[in-house]
This record gives structure tokens, sequence and C-alpha cells, in this order.
């Protein structure tokens, strides 16, 4: 089975062709990230025009890139959310359009649920059950992932999302968009121990983050002190650990209280390099295995999200006649594919 996954819930048109026996045969993404920056942040009106521009061209380009003709498609998904609704609009409206025009089955996707499974892209023995950490711009989760679909949330950010911290900390140092590849380069030019800030939340019980206090806490620090690179970078540093030393702290917890023995860490903030060696040495520690996606596959793709919808759409899983995206969509309300649990390696 081949399918055509697009990804358009935030600022990156992602596509790609996934095949069932062969793997992945093509991803493209486009980044809006040069359109968006000199305005801070993602303009959610620029990011859906910028996918109606985008998404033809690229679906061309990828499905080339295949060695395919759209007639050798058996199925196309999308991200249906969370995210931006007119973003999220723009995929889903394209996507079920050609669908219907080549006559295949279309399916709308969770987007978490599409990093939870991204480490399978490569790995192909990597099975469930297993602990995932999602870190992303907009969550913060901790999942035991049973199954596919099976998913029990066991923590999250009460407050903003680690991604979230690191961009807002990034705009405070005067740092482009996005923040967190940025705070971590200039993090390494930083002296570790020069400040020392608070690991939110792991002197009480459980499994959840608020990251909000912390980044006040950057914000206060900053304020008395003198405007130059070198103490930025210590900041960085030191906010850097703070996150990085919370997750070890957290996810040892986890690993303790569910018995689990492998945890995957998605999402965009398991592209930091500090986070990637400091979870890997913790799982040498406890001998657990840790799964990280490739650092392509980290941030926002449309590999993913056609991964996810091969998966669903091979268990009979399709859309109905209702169109629907779900800008605001629980990972928790999320179920198995009808008729069928699919349990180990999905592939
Ligand atoms: O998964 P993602 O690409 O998009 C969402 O679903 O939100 O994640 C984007 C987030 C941004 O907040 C970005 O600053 C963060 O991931 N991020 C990083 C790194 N690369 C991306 N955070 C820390 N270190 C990085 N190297
Ligand atoms: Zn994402």
């Amino acid at each position: 089975m081949r399918v055509l996954g697009l990804e358009t819930s935030c600022d990156e048109t992602g596509v790609a062709v996934y095949d069932g026996e062969r793997g992945l045969l093509a991803d493209r993404v486009y980044s809006q990230i040069a359109d968006h920056a000199r305005y801070g942040g993602v303009v959610p009106e620029l990011a859906s025009r910028d996918h109606v521009r985008k998404l033809v061209p690229l679906v061309r380009e990828t499905v080339e890139a295949a060695g395919l003709r759209l007639a050798d498609l058996d199925g196309i998904a999308y991200t249906a959310g969370p995210g931006l609704a007119g973003a999220l609009l723009v995929g889903a409206g394209f996507a079920r359009a050609l669908a219907w025009s080549l006559d295949i089955p279309a399916l709308g996707v969770h987007h978490m649920e599409g990093h939870l499974l991204a480490p399978m892209l490569e790995s192909k023995a990597l099975s469930m059950p297993f602990l995932a950490l999602l870190v992303s711009g907009g969550h913060t989760l901790f999942v035991r992932a049973r199954s596919l679909g099976d998913y029990e949330i066991l923590g999250e950010s009460l407050d903003d999302a680690a991604g979230e911290a690191f961009d807002k900390v990034a705009k405070m140092l005067d740092l482009g968009y996005p923040g967190g590849p940025a705070v971590e380069r200039l993090a390494r030019e930083g002296t570790r121990g020069r400040f020392a800030f608070p690991r939110p939340m792991t002197d009480r019980p459980g499994l959840d983050f608020s990251f909000s206090g912390l980044k006040t806490h950057v914000m206060t620090t900053l304020r008395g002190l003198p405007d130059d690179r070198a103490t930025r970078a210590d900041v960085a540093r030191a906010f850097s650990d703070a996150v990085v030393d919370t997750f070890v702290i957290k996810c040892r917890r986890a690993l303790r209280a569910t018995g689990l023995e492998r945890l995957v860490i998605a999402g965009g903030v398991s592209a930091n390099s500090d986070l990637r060696a400091a979870l890997t040495a913790l799982g040498g520690e406890l001998g657990c295995d840790i799964v990280f996606p490739a650092m392509r596959f980290a941030t926002d793709n449309g590999a993913m999200i056609a991964f996810a919808g091969y998966c669903r759409l091979l268990a009979g899983e399709a859309d109905g006649s209702a169109f629907q995206v779900r800008p605001r969509w629980p990972l928790s309300a999320l179920a198995p594919p009808p008729g069928e649990t699919v349990t180990g390696n999905l592939t």
C-alpha cells in the first residue's frame, strides 16, 4: 500500500510517500520560517496562504521523486489536528479532493500520533508497548503507548509546552524564531554553573510539567544583568540545563513507575542534542532502550503523517463523508482502528 502524507498544521508544508513494502519513498519539507521570522512567531493567515501556494508543486515533486504517478497511490493521509484551523483546512481540503478524484480513501491523522510513530519510520524493530515523551511547540506529554491508538496520558504540561518555553526564552535573548535551535546554539558558548535555575515540579510526585515559572525566572534573571553575549549565553546554558534535567528526572520516574523498558522521545524538542545525550545516558544507567526519530523526522514533516496514515488505512480506517478538522484534539481521544487492534511491529 502506498500512502501520500500531507502535513500542514503549522508553518511547515510536509509531503511524503510511504510504501508498506519499500518504506519511505520520498519526502519533502518546505519551511515557512523565513516568512514568519520577522514577526517573531507564526502568523496563521500567512501560513494558510503559503500552504495553498506550496502544496500542489510539492506534491508533484514528491510523487515524481518517489518514481510514481498519482494513479499509483492507494490512500492519502493528512493532518486533521491539532494545529492552526486555516492551515489544517488547506491540507484537509486538498487531500480529500485529490483522494476523491483518484477514487482512493483519505484519512485525517492526529499530528501527535504522527510524532509518536515517527521513530518507526527507520527503526522497523521498534514495537509497542513503550513509554513516549512527546515534546513539541504545543505539547509536552508522557504517553503509555500500548498499541496503535491505545494511548494513556500519564502526564502533561500544566502551562507552556517545552518548545514554547524555548521559543519564548529565545525572544528574551534576542534570538530568532524558532527559538529551540537558536537557544541550543547559544548555550554551547555558555558557562555551566554561573546561574542555577529551578527544575520545576520535580520536588512533588507525579509526571506533570510546568515551564511557565522557569520562563519567568529567566526574565527576572535577565533584568538585573548587563546585556552582553557572554551573559546571554550563560543564561541560555542554565535554561537548557534546567529543561534537560527536568526531563531526565521525570523520565527516570516514569520508567520506574510504569516498569516499561523502552522510551521514545519525539516532537521538535527531541532534536535537541543535549536532551538526546542526557536521556541516552539515562537509558544506559537504567538498562532501558532510548529511541529518537532521525533528526529530519523530529520536527514537523510529511513522512510521519504518511506513516501514521498508512498504519491506520492498512487496518481499514478511512474518513467518512463529514469534513472535519480539529484544531484542538486531545491525543487521549484517539482509539485503535475499528475492528482491529494492531500490536507490536506495525509494519
Ligand atoms: O514538532 P514541532 O516541529 O512542531 C510542533 O508540533 O509544535 O516542534 C517545534 C518546536 C519549537 O518550539 C522549536 O523551538 C522546538 O520544537 N525545537 C527545539 C529544537 N528544535 C526545534 N527545541 C530545543 N532544541 C532544539 N534543537
Ligand atoms: Zn509537530
